[in-house]
């Protein structure tokens, strides 16, 4: 099966889902590549085909037509949302092999209360949290009377990453709490989980696995504040490095043994099907790990920094992922550092100005542009069409080259308002 080529379906159309589309069609494995919808990147490696991640029939008639074989699913909404499941159920579409998870298995992200439980249930280490709903505010209310700051808020649901709110003041957390359970975040809020807040550094592990069998993917560190020093606003994420110095020997084993190998039997114990990524949102706290969230997908940007450090076949993977031999093939790793960092609207994560022409070096050779929030204007020039609008990555056998390489790359790029993080890699 393996020699066969296939026709291949990334759905989604960030950075992450640039730089799948780059690897992916670098596949021997791969004969035809579709991104739905894609970006201005995406089509440079295969064909981009608009349509909606909720739109599920059209979804199920582009696989049929172009007879795909494979889909990767990006981000978490289709995942939670269950078209894995959709696929599963449906007599034409049950034999495509889904990179991505059940709903079921996505609830570890699409809910921080059955996330904490879980956790719980396996004592894998997370902050201590209570749950409260809107039947019981005035506990929530007298909770934060009783304990100290910081007090960190987290709409159960999906948020599109705004759900988690950290304050210090009391009374600023009471307002925000009632908000939040009052709908602040629709449907997603009507249940907050209150945690325990943790001093520490956050970094990002990836495993891909069936629920049983997984292999470890590069991991990474994100930069999710906008400002330098990592001040100011919470973005989806304005750069990346990969390797995490400080992930050594003794704390890959501390993070398996404890978080990633109990996650699976916690999966297995649950009878929850799980074929896709993990990707465990860890914070290390004196030296020692806690997980912060998981999430059911590849992180963005940490994507477009581990992805060009792979060297194995990701197709190769993908097949191993369905026919339980993941581990069996050593997965190969570039050692050089990978330095990604995100080129951003002026005004992200605010308002911003969208359909800016993008003028882009002629040609790039040290590193990698990965396109975001970018599409075409009717004369098919390039324009931003989101917040968060290029990567770049950068490689190199020292992390400061690296970093400085995407740093000289993201200054000749041009479109109005433009702005990136000079520091990203500053910390490690
Ligand atoms: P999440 O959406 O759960 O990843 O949370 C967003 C960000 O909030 C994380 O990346 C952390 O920076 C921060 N955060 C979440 N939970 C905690 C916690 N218990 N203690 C400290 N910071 C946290
Ligand atoms: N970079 C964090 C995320 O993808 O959720």
């Amino acid at each position: 099966m393996k020699n066969t080529k296939i026709n291949i379906l990334i759905l989604g159309g960030g950075g992450r889902e640039h730089a799948l589309a780059w690897k992916i069609s670098k596949s021997d494995r791969c004969q035809q590549l579709f991104i739905a919808p894609g970006n201005a990147g995406t089509r440079l490696h295969g064909t981009n085909v608009f349509l909606h991640l909720s739109d599920v029939e059209s979804i199920r008639a582009l696989v049929l037509k172009e007879d795909i074989k494979m889909v990767i699913v990006g981000p978490e909404e289709p995942l939670v949302n269950g078209i894995v499941d959709f696929f599963e159920s449906d007599n034409a579409l049950s034999h495509v092999l889904m990179v991505g998870p059940s709903a079921k298995g996505a609830q570890l992200e699409g809910s921080k209360a059955f996330a904490k439980i879980f956790m719980a249930e396996q004592s894998i280490p997370t902050a201590a949290y209570k749950s409260f709903t809107p039947e019981t505010l005035d506990e929530g209310l007298s909770f934060l009377s009783k304990n100290e700051g910081p007090y960190v808020l987290k709409a159960d649901g999906l948020a599109a990453g705004k759900g988690v709110v950290i304050l210090t003041d009391a009374e600023e957390a009471k307002v925000e709490l009632t908000a939040m359970l009052g709908g602040k975040f629709g449907a997603a809020s009507s249940c907050v989980v209150i945690e325990q807040f943790l001093d520490g550094i956050e970094f990002s592990v990836f495993v891909l696995t069936d629920g049983v069998k997984y292999v470890l993917f590069p991991e990474a560190k994100d930069y999710k504040k906008v400002g330098e020093g990592n001040v100011g606003l919470n973005t989806g994420g304005m750069g990346a490095i990969s390797p995490v110095p400080f992930f050594d020997t003794l704390m890959i084993q501390k993070v398996t043994s404890r978080i990633i190998e109990p996650t699976l039997k916690g999966l297995q114990k649950n009878n929850i099907p799980y074929k896709g990524f993990i990707f465990f949102g860890l914070i290390s706290v004196a030296d020692e790990p806690f997980v912060i969230e998981y999430n059911c997908r590849l992180g963005d940007p940490e994507t477009e920094a581990i992805i060009p450090r792979l060297t194995s076949d990701i197709v190769s993977l993908f097949y191993d992922l369905h026919e339980q031999k993941l581990g069996e093939n050593p997965i190969d790793i570039d050692p050089r550092f990978a330095a990604t960092t995100m080129l951003v609207s002026g005004g992200y994560p605010g308002d911003y100005e969208s359909n800016l022409p993008i003028t882009l070096p002629d040609e790039v050779t040290e590193s990698f542009v990965f396109h975001a929030g970018t599409g075409l204007d009717d004369l098919g020039g390039i324009v931003t069409k989101g917040g968060r609008v290029l990567a770049i990555t950068s490689l190199d056998a020292e992390k400061k080259k690296a970093e400085e390489k995407s740093r000289l790359l993201a200054d000749k790029i041009y479109f109005k308002n433009k702005y990136y993080r000079k520091d990203i890699g500053f910390d490690l």
